[in-house]
């Protein structure tokens, strides 16, 4: 047997922790607010929170039921996984998506989760205050710029530190992790949103109520909602945010008992996920930041809908108005709590690529960690150089590859498998009643909406290709393809295994 198989969970409520962190992430504190505000505040919630019941809610019944279904045939990642619900070869090239993405998102993620780091040591020495918000801005310019070392560093500390807590093992590295990082973090956000919230105008040189920036998110508004890049912004927020379409959640759920409940479990995760995002995502940058520089100035800051900017250059500059105690303060829990989100997500990125190893090749856990650890290294090297590299890496992988995959999931498994088989999956010991019409709605609706998010994505997918562009964003797409066919390459190799055995 080897070491996936004999993995589990240690409690159901590790289980849940690890889910919700790994949904839980920079996500939900930087791009969420950023996303809000940039498409309209109270316009966006409405396509947000339908995009939430109609794909967010489905898709997660699905990949929980996938992945437990997966798990109960010795299969912890997505291309075998698929495989395990229809036999035709090409599903289990569409599986290549669920590994391909994490390694992809990774590359990434868990270099601005090492900013995080860095950002919490400055602020601990109090190296903002005094600054102007220039010098803050050109302090973050300097870093991604790599005008020192420090950058490299904490990346690889933090690359490190990832793959030690997964050479671990799931109950005593991952869950271990979500069960500090978890309670520390709603501590951290529930403390820093209360702080938004009561920021008053002419308190350390507030100009606004904290409030002022909450009303502009929460007071409906329907002015936006024919507005398709509104719904393709609200869908793909829902995605990133619950961790959709990448092929994590399989991994986590397929080490579920095929006779435990799934579905309170994944309501659980999720809905634990929108509290984090919609209460405490929202009340913490957008009050702050707009108490002290007003609606007009922030959207403008928001633009390209990342928060960034106004996470790393404008926060710290805020706090840093409050005095030096309190700004330490206030810069550490907020770098902190970024910390800890990003790293109860970084995790997830890398279990399935572990398990598809230890399932198919009959690696050890620590080995699969370590060259996990060295393949993030080596494709995060394009984005530390590249902001562009980095932009790209985003958009493909970030956006594109969760609604290809999405789709190919939702339709193996409602209707190639069968929604009668399905349902059955999804709701074998049960703890709740799931409500029927979920049964249709991922029969009919969220592969409808996903077509249509698709569809409409189209234009500009083919504007991103024909346009000219530069010898970094040509690098990163060779090297988003080659990941994609070693993957494939490797899957091919197993699957040859599998056969002759
Ligand atoms: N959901 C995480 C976030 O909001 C990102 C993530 C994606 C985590 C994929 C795990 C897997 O930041």
């Amino acid at each position: 047997m080897t070491n996936s198989k004999k993995e589990t969970w240690g409690s159901r409520m590790g289980l849940i922790l690890a889910m919700a962190g790994s949904a839980v992430g920079l996500g939900n504190f930087l791009r969420f607010p950023a996303q809000a505000i940039q498409n309209g505040g109270g316009a966006f919630i409405i396509p947000y929170l339908t995009c939430f019941v109609l794909m967010g809610i489905p898709l997660l019944y699905v990949e929980w039921g996938m992945g437990r279904y997966g798990g109960k045939s010795g299969q912890h990642s997505t291309p075998f996984m698929f495989g395990a619900l229809d036999k035709r070869f090409f599903w289990k090239y569409l599986g290549v998506f669920g590994i391909f993405t994490n390694l992809a998102v990774a590359a990434y993620y868990c270099y601005i989760e090492s900013w995080t780091l860095s950002w919490a040591y400055h602020s601990a020495a109090g190296h903002f205050l005094g600054q102007t918000q220039g010098q803050v801005a050109a302090f973050f310019n300097t870093y991604v710029g790599l005008g020192t070392s420090e950058p490299v560093m904490f990346w690889i500390f933090c690359l490190v530190l990832n793959t030690w807590i997964l050479s671990r093992g799931l109950k005593g590295g991952v869950e271990m992790a979500a069960k500090i990082g978890m309670p520390m973090l709603l501590l951290l956000g529930v403390i820093l949103a209360i702080r938004g919230v009561t920021l008053s105008a002419g308190s350390h040189g507030a100009i606004y109520d904290g409030v002022i920036g909450l009303n502009y998110l929460w007071q409906p508004n329907f002015s936006s909602i024919w507005d398709p890049v509104v719904w393709r912004n609200a869908a793909g927020q829902i995605f990133f945010t619950l961790s959709l379409g990448m092929g994590s959640i399989h991994c986590y759920a397929s080490y579920v008992k095929s006779k435990d409940d799934i579905a309170l479990n994944a309501m659980s995760a999720g809905w634990m996920n929108e509290f984090v995002e919609v209460v405490l995502g929202s009340a913490i940058i957008i009050p702050i930041a707009v108490g002290y520089l007003g609606v007009d100035k922030v959207v403008q800051m928001t633009k390209g809908g990342s928060g960034f900017g106004i996470g790393f250059m404008t926060l710290p500059y805020l706090f840093a108005q409050w005095g030096p105690a309190l700004s330490a303060m206030a810069g550490v829990m907020w770098f902190g709590l970024l910390f800890f989100a990003g790293i109860t997500s970084s995790l997830a990125m890398g279990t399935p690529c572990m398990a598809f190893m230890e399932d198919n090749f009959r690696w050890g856990r620590t080995k699969a960690a370590w060259t996990f650890g060295a393949a993030v290294l080596l494709l995060g090297i394009p984005c530390v150089l590249s902001q562009e590299a980095f932009g790209e890496f985003d958009y493909w992988v970030g956006t594109i590859s969760l609604v290809i995959f999405a789709m190919a999931e939702i339709i193996l498994f409602a209707w190639v498998f069968g929604m009668e088989k399905g349902w059955k999956e999804i709701t074998r010991g049960a703890d709740i009643k799931v409500p029927i019409a979920f049964k249709y709605i991922i029969k009919y609706v969220t592969p409808l909406f996903l077509l249509v998010v698709f569809f409409g994505s189209l234009p500009e997918i083919w504007a991103t290709l024909t346009k000219k562009i530069t010898g970094a964003v040509l690098f990163a797409r060779i090297l988003m393809v080659a990941l994609f066919a070693a993957i494939s390459g490797l899957v091919y190799v197993a699957n040859k295994k599998k056969v002759a055995l």
